[in-house]
């Protein structure tokens, strides 16, 4: 098979839409609604399915192994993203879908494979979201030590990418003599199916983001201040370039779509304040501040509620026309794409793809 068959996510020229966390209890939601996101393999299927009959372009996961605690315990149930990929990926037939892993806990060699044998059965449709550390708690529940300096952190990363970016390119046999890595004799058969699987990394950080630049396809990033963002993603191309490197910068928005804005805004309400699990957002946040940099810290505490309705994600709430218009404001702003989340992805995302989808293919955004 040759190494240069084109990756159909990069080949794309339209505005990206994917979802996220659709493999975790509630979603992207902190909220007690007792209609709050199942995140059952049925209901994933189901989601994938649809997607990839409209044209959505992938599905990304969220890695975790504990919850946050409050009285749902949100992110206490949570299909792993490697097998979850697989069997979405066997279900699909045009969709991207990523595994995101975290480079502590997950070794480099089983995750070249791994992703390979995805994008073989994919024929080049698995992607790869590389987490390189920051849930302290999560690390100990691992009995793994989170080194507590982003320079640690990330000169780790870079040598475990590097050695599955060599794992996926070089032919041959190789010894690895690393800081971290020393390997004997390595090889790894198959290839991923075309060129590289597409990288997603998500760093907030001035090193992470240096990481991102140099090694992913997509940066992922909170939008809450559009303005700050059109500098932020003007930046990032622009690290990006020095690198002779593109990359696009992709963003986060939770979705509330009905008829009326009033409609809208009040069941916004309902699940992301009256019902909201509180005491988990609150987990939520101090993690945030204590061990990430993914959100900048003047404005995460500004965004107690946004972190309940949609993990922080942009709000895109109101009219089909309003949600049209908030995605259109994200491309304005030098967004390459976004993902969205519902409370229920099932039941809700068919309204968006009959009321929105056709509104941004009019402003020539998507072509699906
Ligand atoms: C949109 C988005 C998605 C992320 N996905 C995950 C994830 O699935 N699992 C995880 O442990 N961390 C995830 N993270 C955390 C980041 O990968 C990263 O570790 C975090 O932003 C800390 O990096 P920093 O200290 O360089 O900011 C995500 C962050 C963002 C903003």
């Amino acid at each position: 098979m040759p190494t240069t068959l084109p990756v159909p996510l990069l080949q794309r020229r339209h505005f990206l839409l994917g979802t996220f966390a659709s493999n975790c209890s509630s979603g992207m939601s902190v909220t007690k609604v007792p209609e709050r996101w199942q995140n059952s393999w049925a209901n994933n299927l189901a989601l994938a399915r649809m997607l990839d009959d409209a044209g959505i372009d992938f599905m990304l996961p969220i890695a975790r192994w504990i919850g946050y605690g409050g009285e749902t315990n949100f992110h206490g149930d949570v299909l792993e993203t490697v097998t979850w990929a697989t069997g979405l990926v066997a279900h699909t037939r045009q969709l991207t879908v990523f595994a995101t892993t975290h480079t502590a806990a997950n070794h480099p060699v089983v995750v070249a494979k791994q992703i390979a044998t995805i994008d073989q059965l994919g024929q080049g449709r698995a992607g790869l979201n590389i987490v390189a550390g920051w849930n302290s708690p999560e690390y100990e529940a691992l009995g793994l030590k989170l080194p507590p300096d982003h320079e640690t952190r990330y000169a780790y990363a870079q040598e475990w990418f590097e050695i599955v970016q060599r794992l996926w390119q070089d032919p041959g046999t190789f010894d690895w003599q690393g800081e971290h890595f020393q390997l004997k004799g390595i090889h790894s058969h198959p290839k991923p199916y075309g060129a590289m699987p597409p990288i997603l990394n998500a760093a907030g950080s001035g090193l992470g983001r240096e990481f991102a630049t140099r090694n992913a396809n997509f940066l992922f990033t909170p939008a809450i201040d559009l303005d700050r963002s059109k500098d932020e993603v003007a930046e990032l191309r622009a690290a990006a370039r020095a690198k002779d490197r593109e990359v696009g910068v992709l963003t986060f928005s939770h979705v509330v779509c009905r008829p009326t804005e009033q409609e809208a805004r009040a069941y916004l309400a309902h699940f992301g304040q009256t019902h909201a699990d509180w005491a988990a957002v609150d987990n939520l946040v101090r993690l945030q501040f204590a061990h990430a940099q993914s959100f900048p810290h003047d404005l995460l505490a500004l965004i107690r509620d946004r972190m309940a309705a949609g993990h922080g994600g942009f709000p895109l709430v109101g009219t089909p026309d309003q949600v049209a218009r908030g995605i259109i404001s994200l491309a304005e702003a030098g967004f390459s794409g976004t993902t969205l989340s519902f409370v229920d992805y099932v039941l809700e995302f068919p309204y968006f793809r009959d009321t929105v989808l056709p509104i941004l293919r009019a402003h020539g955004l998507r072509d699906a």
